[in-house]
C-alpha cells in the first residue's frame, strides 16, 4: 500500500498532479490511501516518491469539474473516491453522466455539499475591525465554522469583494490572509477579537430589512442554518423575530388600532436609550429626536438623522428623508445625493461645513426589496408630524436664508409644493419673514436617464447655487 500525502493548500493541483502520476503508472485505486496533511491514516500504507510520469491522461470536462468541487468535501474518503472515479472513466467513457452509479452519485452530491457550503461562507462571515478606522488600509477579520474545507476556494471571492482593505478569515482548519494577495497559513482556535462598535447596528439593520409578513422560519433556517448564528451578531434576534412576527404581521395588516405588546416593549428599549444618550451628556435636540414617536416611520428605520452644521450658520439646506447611507449612517446627505450635493456646492463656491443642512422628515421611509431597501416618498401625515424638528431645528440655527430643495421640504415650510418648476429660484418670505430661497433635490437630477438632460440640469442646479451665494455675499 501507498500513502499519498497532499498539503492542506493548493489540495486540488496537488491532487490532480499525483493522480495524474499514479494512473500513468497503472497504480489502481486499491493500492493507494490518500490523507491530507503528513499522517498516513493506514498503518501498512508507506509514502513513496511519486512514479515519473509520462505521457497523457484525458479526461471529460464534468470529470474535472466535479472533482474540482468535491476534492473540499470533509468525507475522508474524498480523494480515492474521486481516483476510483477517474480509474473507472478511463474505460467507461460515459459513466461521468450516468446519476444512477453510486460513486457518481454520491461525488455529485458532495460537490453539492460544497458548493453550498461555499455560498453559505459567502453570505454569513461577519468581519470586525481590528486596526485603526483612520489608517489608509483598514483591517477586518472575521472567525467562521464551515463545514468542509472550502477556505482557499472560497478566498477569491473575498478578495475581490473587499479588495480595498486588509482582512483575515479564521476557520478552526485554515486561515487566509489578505493585504493585496491572499496568504493560508494553519489556524486552530479562534483569536480573540475587538468588541465591534457597528454590530448594533448590523442588529437594527436587520431587524429593518426583516419583513414579518414573508416570514417562513423553516425556509429561513434552512438558508441560515443555526450553527452559524453564534458568530453573527444579527443572529441574536432571530428567535425573538420569529416569534414576534405573526403578532407584528397582524399589527401591520391591521394598522395598529391599539398597541402591540412587541412594539411597547420596543418604545420601552427607546426610551431606555433615549435615556442613556442623555447621561452620556449627548444634545438635547438629539436625544429627544432619536426617541421620536411622532409618526409610525421610526420603526423601521435604524436611526433618527438630525441636521448636521454650525449652529450659526447663515444659510439651512433642507432636503426631503435620509436615503439608505443616511439611515446607516445617521448623517444627512451622505450618500449619492448628498455627493451631487457636495459638489454642486463646491461648484457654487459655498462651503458644507459653514452651512446648516438637514432633511423635511428625519426617519428614512421604504419598502424591503430582498437585501435592498426602496425609498418612498413621505406623506403629508408624516411631513406634517415631522414638522416639530425641523422648526425646533429653524429656532436653534435661525439662518439668514432657508434653502428648500425639491417637493417634500417646500410642502414641509410653506405648506404646499404646488407649481415648485415656476417657483423654482426664486425667493419667498415664510411665515417668520424668513426668505426661502426655492430649487430642485439632488436626487431629481440623479433620476433623469438622459445623460445630456441630466448634465443641463447640473448645470441649472449649480446655477441656483451660485445665484444663492450671491444672495448672501
Ligand atoms: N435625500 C435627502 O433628501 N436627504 C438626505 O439626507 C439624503 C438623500
Amino acid at each position: 500500500m501507498r500513502h499519498q500525502p497532499l498539503p492542506p493548500v493548493g489540495t486540488f493541483e496537488a491532487w490532480r498532479d499525483a493522480a495524474r502520476a499514479l494512473l500513468l503508472a497503472r497504480v489502481t485505486p486499491e493500492e493507494v490511501s490518500w490523507s491530507m496533511g503528513e499522517v498516513a491514516p493506514d498503518l501498512f500504507a508507506r509514502d513513496s516518491p511519486l512514479p515519473d510520469a509520462e505521457g497523457t491522461v484525458t479526461v471529460p470536462r464534468e470529470f474535472l469539474q466535479l472533482a474540482r468541487q468535491a476534492v473540499w468535501h470533509r468525507d475522508p474518503e474524498r480523494f480515492a473516491r474521486l481516483y476510483t472515479l477517474l480509474w473507472r472513466v478511463q474505460c467507461e467513457k460515459r459513466l461521468i453522466g450516468d446519476r444512477g452509479d453510486p460513486l457518481v452519485a454520491k461525488l455529485n452530491a458532495m460537490a453539492k455539499e460544497v458548493g453550498r457550503d461555499k455560498h453559505k461562507m459567502t453570505a454569513f462571515v461577519r468581519f470586525r475591525e481590528t486596526g485603526d478606522p483612520a489608517a489608509p488600509r483598514r483591517q477586518f477579520a472575521a472567525w467562521f465554522e464551515p463545514t468542509h474545507f472550502i477556505v482557499e476556494p472560497t478566498a477569491p471571492f473575498f478578495a475581490k469583494r473587499f479588495g480595498d482593505m486588509d482582512w483575515s478569515i479564521f476557520t478552526p482548519d485554515l486561515s487566509v490572509h489578505f493585504d493585496g494577495t491572499l496568504n493560508f497559513a494553519e489556524c486552530a482556535a479562534k483569536p480573540p477579537f475587538p468588541e465591534d462598535a457597528t454590530e448594533d447596528l448590523w442588529r437594527t439593520y436587520f431587524r429593518n430589512i426583516f419583513n414579518p409578513s414573508r416570514l417562513m422560519p423553516k425556509a429561513m433556517q434552512s438558508e441560515m442554518p443555526k450553527k452559524y448564528w453564534k458568530n453573527m451578531p444579527e443572529a441574536g434576534l432571530i428567535p425573538e423575530l420569529i416569534t414576534t412576527a405573526p403578532a407584528r404581521a397582524r399589527a401591520m395588516a391591521e394598522a395598529m388600532p391599539t398597541i402591540a405588546p412587541a412594539r411597547a416593549a420596543r418604545v420601552g428599549e427607546a426610551v431606555r436609550q433615549a435615556q442613556a444618550l442623555r447621561e452620556a451628556g449627548q444634545d438635547a435636540f438629539e436625544v429627544a429626536l432619536a426617541g421620536c414617536r411622532r409618526c409610525p416611520l421610526w420603526e423601521n428605520a435604524t436611526q433618527a438623522v438630525p441636521g448636521e452644521g454650525p449652529l450659526d450658520a447663515r444659510l439651512m439646506f433642507v432636503g426631503e428623508q435620509p436615503g439608505d447611507r443616511e439611515d446607516l449612517t445617521g448623517r444627512p446627505f451622505v450618500g449619492p445625493a448628498g455627493q451631487l450635493f457636495d459638489e454642486t456646492l463646491e461648484g457654487a463656491g459655498i462651503d458644507r461645513d459653514k452651512v446648516y443642512v438637514t432633511n423635511a422628515v428625519k426617519h428614512f421611509k421604504f419598502v424591503p426589496r430582498g437585501k435592498r431597501r426602496l425609498h418612498q416618498n413621505p406623506n403629508r401625515d408624516e411631513i406634517e408630524h415631522c414638522k416639530w424638528w425641523l422648526g425646533l431645528e429653524r429656532e436653534r440655527v435661525q439662518p439668514e436664508l432657508i434653502v428648500a430643495m425639491g417637493g417634500t421640504a417646500l410642502e414641509s415650510l410653506t405648506g404646499s409644493r404646488r407649481d415648485i418648476l415656476k417657483r423654482r429660484g426664486g425667493v419667498e418670505a415664510l411665515g417668520d419673514g424668513t426668505p426661502l430661497f426655492v430649487t430642485v433635490h439632488p436626487s431629481f437630477i440623479l433620476r433623469i436617464p438622459d445623460r445630456v438632460r441630466q448634465e443641463e440640469e447640473r448645470d441649472r442646479f449649480r446655477a441656483d447655487l451660485e445665484r444663492l451665494r450671491s444672495l448672501t455675499d
